[in-house]
């Protein structure tokens, strides 16, 4: 995230010089090559016009400090894995560390950015760490969320709906926060350039995040009831989406949503609000991770009810293994579950992705003796007894069904965990099709 966002910001803004820095040696060797560290469309081409003209990556993160008028904060903030809040809160250890080396090497006032997602009133903890060197520098700490998504990150952070900028409302939080509204409104039209106090600023994340995921976990809770009543869930998404109060984005059903943010930010939320005694509030956004993963146990238990019970000794081939199109990132994906359910009902499995394969290998490392892992969808499927579809990317959408119908074991199964390819179609072709909240198309 920290990356795109600075290069767009160098990008639209010659006159600024941009300078990212990381403790990481390899990433910006890779950042300062033609093989960028992460894929998104479009990122190259933008890399190569501000590479060496006012966009530079370096390892000298002192230098890069001192150098700077405004610093955005982009560090990782992954769930704690250890102590108290293990598997929910927010693990801030990075965070401050980056608000101690910038308060050691400081030497002018600066503009810090907490960029990175963080628990409601993180930047408090922020000031008070900068505040405390003794050589009186002044630092306005502002909060600015970033809500691009992976896949659509450069067309996202080049038209975003909105940009969001916490400040304190004193007048030095206002002086700051009006030049990092100068700073986008270079490209960004004002009105969509929205500011609040911090705190609100902060939560405004978390709940946007929540929002988006809850949509998905409603919409896939529906499917569940579909599949047992007959309906169909893109019937049921359409109508229910065409209320302008709801809208008929990310209502589609799924294996579950996956990715670095969604179940990290809820959790992070839950934390939040049962530290401050909120148990039924907590509650209510728990579920909807819960909801979450039992779509995904619902998804290979399907499978298994529709493939006689057993899977042991079965050839399945994963359609997919990154958490969404267009992207090469697993982190959280619904591919590593079902993987390794799969797994442990004795399957054997062939993994195709069109970016995701060297993901996949360090995901399933380990227990992966019953894995292949072939790009060609048409190799993968071969000698198969089942597909599943867990990313939509759209190359699967144009395959020759015919002829992977002839590759295949019989009878030939499609669970289609993304609702993108022509099930009628299929079944026509001689496969049977079990799409996600919809009625099974079986020739059994
Ligand atoms: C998400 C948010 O959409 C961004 O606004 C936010 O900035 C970002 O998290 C973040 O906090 O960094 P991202 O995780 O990149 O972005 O991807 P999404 O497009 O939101 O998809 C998340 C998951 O939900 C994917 O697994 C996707 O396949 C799934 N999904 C999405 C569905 O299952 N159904 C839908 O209708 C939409």
């Amino acid at each position: 995230m920290g990356g795109p966002t600075m290069v767009m910001i160098a990008y639209k803004c010659p006159q600024y010089k941009v300078t990212v820095v990381d403790i990481d040696p390899t990433r910006i060797a890779q950042w300062n090559s033609d093989d960028l560290p992460i894929y998104e469309p479009g990122l190259d081409e933008i890399v190569k016009t501000t590479r060496g003209r006012n966009l530079f990556f370096s390892t000298e993160i002192e230098q890069g400090v001192k150098d700077s008028e405004v610093i955005f904060v982009s560090v990782n903030t992954p769930t704690k894995t250890f102590g108290a809040g293990a598997g929910m809160a927010a693990d801030l250890q990075y965070w401050e560390k980056t608000a101690r080396q910038i308060c050691q090497c400081a030497e002018s006032p600066k503009i810090i950015i907490e960029k990175s997602t963080l628990p409601v009133r993180t930047a408090l903890a922020m000031e008070r760490i900068l505040t405390s060197n003794e050589d009186g520098i002044h630092f306005d700490v502002l909060s600015n969320p970033e809500f691009l998504a992976e896949g659509t990150a450069i067309r996202d952070l080049e038209n975003p709906d909105r940009v969001l900028i916490g400040s304190r409302l004193t007048e030095s939080g206002l002086r700051a926060r009006d030049e990092l509204v100068e700073i986008y409104a270079n490209w960004v039209p004002r009105e969509r350039i929205i500011t609040s106090d911090t705190w609100s600023s902060e939560l405004s994340k978390l709940a946007a995040n929540a929002f988006l995921a809850q949509r998905i976990s409603s919409i896939n809770s529906i499917s569940a009831l579909c599949e047992k009543t007959d309906a169909d869930i893109s019937a049921v998404a359409k109508a229910v989406g065409m209320d302008s109060r709801v809208g008929s984005e990310f209502l589609n059903a799924s294996v579950g949503f996956g990715g670095s943010c969604f179940k990290k930010d809820i959790l992070n939320l839950v934390y939040l609000c049962r530290n401050y005694g909120l148990n039924e509030v907590a509650d209510y956004w728990e579920s909807v991770v819960q909801v979450n993963e039992y779509q995904k146990r619902r998804f290979v238990l399907n499978m298994m009810t529709a493939m006689f019970n057993t899977l042991v000794g079965k050839r399945i081939c994963l359609f997919g293994f990154a958490f969404k199109a267009n992207t090469g990132d697993t982190r959280d994906s619904p591919a590593i579950f079902i993987a390794k359910r799969l797994i442990e009902e004795r399957a054997e499995l062939v993994i195709t992705d069109p970016k995701a394969l060297d993901n996949a290998r360090i995901d399933l490392n380990g227990i992966d003796s019953n894995v292949s892992y072939i790009e060609d969808p048409y190799k993968a499927a071969s000698g198969c007894h089942a597909i599943a579809v867990v990313t939509e990317w759209e190359l699967y959408r144009d395959l020759d069904f015919e002829k992977i119908y002839r590759s295949m074991i019989k009878p030939a199964f499609i669970f289609d965990g993304r609702n993108i390819l022509d099930h009628k179609r299929l079944f026509e072709i001689g496969f049977n099709v079990f799409p996600i909240g919809k009625p099974a198309l079986t020739h059994l």
